[in-house]
C-alpha cells in the first residue's frame, strides 16, 4: 500500500484516468453478484461516495465478506471513467485493506433512515449519516467564513475568558466553577459560601457572554470580535436553546446603533452567500431532505419556500427595520391578537415571545426583521439609554424559521448614566469597577451584538433542532458523550 492516499472529493472531481490512486474511508453500502461487488465509500470530504469495483475472483473470500456498512477500508486501484449511471469515476480495485470490521448484528446505522431523535442518542456514529455529514461540513465552512469576514474587514479576534468573575446579561442563569468539593464548602459568619477559600479566592462561574471584555479590546483595537462557548443555566427545553453554545460577539469603537445594523446585515448576507458559494452539495442534499419530510406534512404547515431559495432570498432583499412599539402595534393590530391566537397577549413592555417574533417575519413582513428601541426594562444593564427615559437603543435581528438569531446594542458610554443602571439593578458595583473604567478614560460611542452560531446554522441547514447542528449538544438533563 504505497499509494499516498487522496480524498474522494478530490477523486470525483478528477478527470485524470487510468492512474493508480488510493482512497480511505468507511463502507456506505455494499451490492452486486457473484462475480463483482460495488462499494460505495465515503470519507468525509464530500457527501458522494465514491464507487469501488471489485473483481471477487481476485481476492480472498474472509476479505470480502469483511467488507459490510460501517467496515473502514483502504483501497489501491485505477482510477476509471464509469460507464455506469449516477458517478463520474469509479475505482477499479487492486488490493483492498479492511482496518476494522463493523458487525452488521450489531452495527446501528444498518438501514437508510433512521429518525433525528434516534440518531441523537448514537451521536458518537451520527457522523457518518448524510445529514450529519453535511450539517457539520457546513458548520466548518461557516465557521471559516465568519473568521474571513471579520479578517477582511479590519476586525481582531479576541479570545475572551470562559471562567468570569461577573454575570454580563445578568439574568443570573450561569453554571458555578470551583475547586471545592460538594459538601466542603466553607461558610462566613452570615451563613453565605465562603468564596474566598476557593480557587479564584471569589465566586466564578462559565461565561454567558464575551461582551463585556470585547468592549474593553474595542476602546483601543477599534473592532473586535470574539467567537467562543458560552453557557447558560437557563432550563428552557426548546429546540432553539443549548446551555452550551458558540457565539460571535463583534464590537466596535465609534458605531452607532445603524452602523451595528448596518454591519449585522451585511455579515449575515455573507455568511448566507459563503454557504451558497461552498456548500452546494451539502445544501442540495439538505433541502430535498426537507422536501420529503415536508411530504409527510399537511399542506397548511409545508412552507413556501425550498431551502435553496429561502437563502438566496435573504441575500437579495433589504432586512426590514423598525422600534419595537411600532412592532407591537403592528402585533396588536394583526389578525392572531384580534382573534385571541396568541398565548401570550401583546401589550407594551412585554418580552416578545417567539409566536410574534415570528408572526411579523413570517406573516407580516415576510422578510428578515431588525427592531430596535426596546423597553429598559427587559434588556440589560449596559444598553445606551434613549431619552425618552423608557427605552434603550437595543437590536435584535429576527430571522423566519428561527425567530431572534441575533441580539445586541449601542452601547452606554457615558459613565454617570451606566453608573446609576448598575445601582438600579443592583448589580455589585464593585464587580464592574474595570468595565466603568473604560467610561472614565477617553470613552466612545460602540456597539456590538451577538450572533448565535448554531442558530445560523439552524437557519443554513433548514435543520429544525438546534441538538442537530452542534456535535454534542448540552441541554437540561443532557450530557452524554
Ligand atoms: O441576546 P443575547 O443574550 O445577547 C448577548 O449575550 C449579548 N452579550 C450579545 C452582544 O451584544 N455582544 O444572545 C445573543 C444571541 C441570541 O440572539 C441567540 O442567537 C443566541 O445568542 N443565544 C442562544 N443560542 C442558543 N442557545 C441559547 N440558550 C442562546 N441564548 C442566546
Ligand atoms: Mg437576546
Amino acid at each position: 500500500m504505497e499509494q499516498r492516499r487522496s480524498f474522494i472529493k478530490d477523486l470525483l472531481q478528477s478527470t485524470d484516468f487510468d492512474r493508480e490512486v488510493n482512497a480511505k474511508g468507511w463502507v456506505r453500502t455494499k451490492r452486486g453478484n457473484k462475480q463483482v461487488a460495488f462499494i460505495a465509500l465515503n470519507d468525509g470530504s464530500t457527501i458522494n461516495n465514491i464507487q469501488v469495483v471489485i473483481d471477487i475472483a481476485n481476492f480472498d473470500e474472509k476479505l470480502i465478506k469483511d467488507i459490510t456498512t460501517g467496515a473502514s477500508l483502504s483501497v489501491n486501484g485505477t482510477l476509471v471513467k464509469s460507464m455506469g449511471q449516477g458517478q463520474s469515476v469509479e475505482i477499479q480495485a487492486k488490493e483492498v485493506e479492511v482496518y476494522g470490521t463493523a458487525d452488521t448484528e450489531t452495527y446501528p446505522l444498518q438501514k437508510k433512515g433512521h429518525s433525528l431523535e434516534f440518531l441523537r442518542e448514537i451521536a458518537h456514529l451520527r457522523f457518518r449519516t448524510n445529514t450529519f455529514g453535511a450539517v457539520f461540513r457546513i458548520r466548518h465552512a461557516m465557521a471559516y467564513a465568519v473568521h474571513k469576514y471579520f479578517n477582511d474587514n479590519n476586525f481582531y479576534y479576541l479570545h475572551t475568558p470562559i471562567i468570569t468573575g461577573s454575570d454580563a446579561e445578568g439574568a443570573g442563569e450561569m453554571f458555578r466553577v470551583t475547586t471545592v468539593k460538594a459538601g466542603e464548602e466553607k461558610r462566613t459568619q452570615d451563613g453565605k459560601i465562603d468564596f474566598s477559600e476557593d480557587f479564584f479566592g471569589k465566586e466564578t462561574n462559565l461565561t454567558v457572554s464575551g461582551q463585556l471584555e470585547a468592549e474593553l479590546g474595542a476602546t483601543a483595537l477599534s473592532n473586535v470580535y470574539t467567537f467562543g462557548p458560552t453557557f447558560r443555566a437557563e432550563n428552557s427545553n426548546t429546540p432553539r436553546h443549548l446551555a452550551e453554545f458558540w457565539m460571535i460577539e463583534p464590537e466596535m469603537a465609534f458605531y452607532d446603533i445603524h452602523d451595528n445594523m448596518d454591519l449585522a446585515e451585511d455579515m449575515l448576507k455573507y455568511l448566507v452567500k459563503y454557504a451558497l458559494d461552498n456548500c452546494m452539495d451539502d445544501l442540495k442534499f439538505l433541502e430535498q431532505r426537507l422536501i420529503n419530510e415536508e411530504k409527510q406534512k399537511s399542506q397548511q404547515e409545508r412552507s413556501e419556500m425550498a431551502l435553496i431559495e429561502k437563502l438566496k432570498f435573504i441575500i437579495e432583499d433589504d432586512f426590514v427595520r423598525l422600534t419595537y412599539t411600532e412592532a407591537i402595534d403592528i402585533l396588536k393590530n394583526s389578525k392572531p391578537a384580534k382573534k385571541g391566537k396568541f398565548q401570550f397577549p401583546v401589550e407594551w413592555g412585554i418580552d416578545l415571545q417567539s409566536e410574534h417574533e415570528r408572526y411579523l417575519v413570517e406573516k407580516h413582513f415576510k422578510k428578515p426583521v431588525i427592531l430596535i428601541d426596546y423597553p429598559k426594562d427587559i434588556k440589560a444593564f449596559y444598553m445606551k439609554q434613549n431619552d425618552d427615559g423608557k427605552t434603550v437603543r437595543a437590536m435584535d435581528i429576527l430571522f423566519p424559521g428561527i425567530g431572534e438569531i441575533i441580539g445586541g446594542s449601542q452601547r452606554e458610554e457615558s459613565y454617570e448614566k451606566l453608573l446609576s443602571r448598575i445601582n438600579e439593578m443592583e448589580i455589585p458595583e464593585k464587580d464592574m469597577w474595570w468595565y466603568l473604567e473604560t467610561r472614565k478614560f477617553g470613552t466612545v460611542p460602540h456597539s456590538g451584538y451577538g450572533l448565535g452560531f448554531e442558530r445560523l446554522i439552524l437557519f443554513i441547514t433548514g435543520m429544525t433542532n438546534i441538538r442537530d447542528v452542534i456535535p454534542f449538544p448540552r441541554t437540561p438533563k443532557n450530557a452524554e458523550f
